[in-house]
Order: C-alpha cells, then structure tokens, then sequence
C-alpha cells in the first residue's frame, strides 16, 4: 500500500526526485531551488520544511530541508527513503572544527559520523553500530570535487544532540580520536539510510571553530555555502540516471 502522502510530507508520490539534497534550513532550500535548479516547484511545505523538485544539468533533482537534529533528519529520511523510494540524500550543512587541523569554509565529507545520541539503539545490535556514508555517493563527491577543484577534507564527523554542551571536554574527546567536525544531522541519516538500503553521504561546510571561537562573516558564510551546494548538485547529478 502506498503511504504518501505522509505526517511529514505532503507530496504526492513521484513528486520527489530519486536523489534529494537536504539543507538543516528551509530558507537554504529555497534559495538552492531558485539559484540552482530549473522549473523548481515547491512539492511540500508541511511545518516550514519546504522541499522543491526541479533540474539541474538535465537531471531531475529534489531539494528539501532536514530541521536541526537526529530526530527532524530521522523522520524526514525516513519517509524519503521507505514511502518516497528516494534512493540518494545528500545533506549539504554546516560544521563546527573541533580541531586546528581544520579551516574555516573546508568542506568536510563525512566518511563516517560517530555521535552521542542513541538513536541507533532502536536496531537492537549488540554493540555500536558504525554509522558510515554510502561509497557510491562518497566517490561520485571526490570526484567531482577534484573535476571542479574544490578543495575537500574527508574524515569523520560527529552528530551530536546539544548545541549547547555542559562539558567542553566531551567535544575534545572526539577531536583526540581524529574527528574533524561537529553537526547535529549526519549520524541519523546513515542509519536510516543504512536500515533502508538506501544511500546517504553529509557534505559540511565548516562555518566556526570551537577551539578558537572564529566563525564566518555572513558574506563568507554564503560564498562557501555555493561551493558546498555546488559539489552537491554535482554529486548528485553523477549518481542521478
Ligand atoms: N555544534 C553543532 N553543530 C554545528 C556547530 C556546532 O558548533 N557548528 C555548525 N554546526
């Protein structure tokens, strides 16, 4: 039986392109489908997480936002993947450096994303599960990385459930272990992308540091959020039929 539309997502089915960008922000969705894709229409906007189906390069590509968080990445993908039969979601977001290894505007491609949530309890493995990006996905993004010349980093991010950490350390615990950033998101798509088959790859734009406080002005922080749209539009259309 069909399920779409679903709680979350009013789309029809087929309404959805098989590969899905997925800004945290909706105004970032919006702005990716009006600046970038062609014939973009606005196919959802249930609770403000606006998602847009339209071209790009010829391919038919969906742009929809995540919200902030495991739990908002874990619904959304979720219905992508089992009620829409999307096959690919690209999250394209922002990072903190944990360690000063990393820059300002690097863009981090998430090899694998360690977290502190538990959200992959609900699988019931004995043990912690590995939660890592789909290597198609992954080598179609250094690919076109180097295609384009765009600089990337890829390594280990970690998804983490507080902004707002009591305890400094437990960032700096995932640095000594070699993780280069810090976002709210990745970890919950590679699993429910994982349990569904499907294929999930984070690319992050690295807007501060939390070593130094540094953050990106406004003007950078857009400039650098193109480059990282960009290397995800040119992902997808790599992996797009
Ligand atoms: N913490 C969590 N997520 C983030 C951060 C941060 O410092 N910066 C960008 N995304």
């Amino acid at each position: 039986m069909n399920k779409t539309p679903t709680p979350h997502i009013a789309a029809a089915y087929g309404e959805i392109a098989s590969t899905v960008l997925m800004p945290g922000d909706p105004l970032r969705a919006k702005f990716v489908a009006e600046t970038f894709l062609e014939d973009a229409r606005l196919v959802s906007s249930v609770r403000g997480i606006l998602a847009y189906t339209g071209t790009y390069k010829g391919k038919r590509l969906s742009v929809m936002a995540s919200g902030m968080g495991i739990p908002s990445i874990g619904i959304y993908s979720y219905e992508l993947y089992n009620f829409y039969d999307v096959e690919n979601i690209i999250r394209i977001g922002t990072a903190g450096a944990i360690t000063e290894k990393v820059d300002l505007r690097d863009i981090i491609i998430g090899i694998g994303a360690s977290t502190n949530s538990d959200f992959a309890s609900q699988y019931g493995m004995k043990g912690s599960f590995s939660a890592t990006a789909s290597w198609e996905l992954l080598s179609a993004a250094a690919t076109a990385a180097s295609e384009s010349n765009t600089k990337v980093r890829v390594g280990g991010l970690v998804s983490v459930d507080n902004f707002y950490d009591d305890n400094f350390d437990n960032t700096l615990a995932w640095a000594r272990l070699g993780v280069l950033g810090v976002e709210m998101e990745a970890a919950g798509l590679y699993c429910t992308a994982a349990r569904a088959g499907k294929r999930a790859l984070a690319i992050c734009s690295v807007s501060d540091n939390l070593l130094t406080g540094a953050r990106l002005t406004v003007e950078e922080r857009q400039s650098s959020l193109v480059e990282m749209i960009t290397l995800g539009l040119d992902t997808a259309v790599k992996v797009e039929n």
